[in-house]
């Protein structure tokens, strides 16, 4: 049986540790057939060392999403490797510790401004630095913390979600005539480094226990994962600009 990724060459930026969803997209892609390359931050020999339990090998790349001489080299370099691309996995976030846990009304602009320019921002500068690669169209996946909702401690990170997904809704306007695709998906919390560096995060899990129809499992990433592979696939031809909740269906429950 072939799977529905067959053919497809797709990069994944944010595999750090076992936990990171990118790892669980990259597993399941794989696993669906694609051809995949990774990009690292802050060491290329993090990522590969995590790459090596993935079921097959693939290169690795150096990308800071803040740097432009990265972004400028990833056309040349994922062009040779891959001969183009299919698909792109934004799965990035970063705000630091001013602009998270409790200090809302206190946060300078200077850390607002690295949330805002690594969270959200980079999903313009990751998707236009891989456009060279997309002649024949594509699927761009990012994830997002549903940011309808003020919710406790993740502060700052709130407006560079909602940021994020006014910038999908852009994107897929602005790209859709190339018939490229931007999608997110709005994953539940899970115990990655990204949530770990939330003081508090797990107060904020905890509203899961409570108000989530389908029990949620805080250490299973592969859920979300999964979902970005379906969104990489040709299963969703039509739908862009969209925000695919992967949540145990909590964004459905009012009390
Ligand atoms: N863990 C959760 O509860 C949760 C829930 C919903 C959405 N998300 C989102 O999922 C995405 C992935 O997070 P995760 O939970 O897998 O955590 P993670 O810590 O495994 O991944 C975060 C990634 O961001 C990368 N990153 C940070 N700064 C960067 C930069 N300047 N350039 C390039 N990459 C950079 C890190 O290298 C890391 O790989 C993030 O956008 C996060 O906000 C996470």
């Amino acid at each position: 049986m072939s799977g529905i990724l067959e053919g497809k060459r797709v990069l994944i930026s944010g595999v750090l540790l076992e936990s990171s969803i990118a790892f669980h997209a990259a597993k399941q892609a794989q696993e669906q057939g694609a051809e995949i390359i990774l990009t690292a931050f802050p060491r290329p020999t993090l990522t590969e060392r995590i790459a090596k339990k993935l079921p097959k090998p693939t290169k690795v790349i150096e990308l800071d999403v803040t740097n432009s001489e990265h972004l400028a080299r990833v056309a040349d370099v994922v062009g040779e490797e891959l001969g183009g691309l299919d698909g792109v996995v934004h799965s990035i976030g970063f705000a630091p510790p001013d602009a998270l846990g409790g200090n809302f009304l206190n946060t300078p602009f200077e850390s607002v401004a690295t949330a805002m320019h690594v969270s959200a921002f980079s999903l313009k500068s990751l998707t236009m630095a891989c456009l060279p690669l997309m002649q024949n169209g594509g699927s761009v996946v990012g994830l997002t913390f549903d940011a309808s909702f003020a919710w406790p401690q993740y502060d700052w990170m709130g407006p560079a979600k909602a940021a994020l997904e006014a910038t999908s809704r852009y994107l897929a306007r602005d790209l859709g005539k190339q018939n490229i695709r931007c999608n997110l998906v709005s994953a539940g919390p899970l115990g990655s480094m990204a949530a770990k560096s939330i003081p508090g995060f797990s107060e904020l899990a905890s509203v899961w226990d409570n108000r989530s129809p389908l029990e949620w499992d805080l250490n299973d990433p592969e859920p979300a994962g999964k979902a970005i592979v379906a969104l990489l696939s040709d299963w969703f031809p039509k739908t862009t600009g969209e925000i695919v909740h992967v949540d145990g269906g909590l964004h459905a429950i009012g009390a």
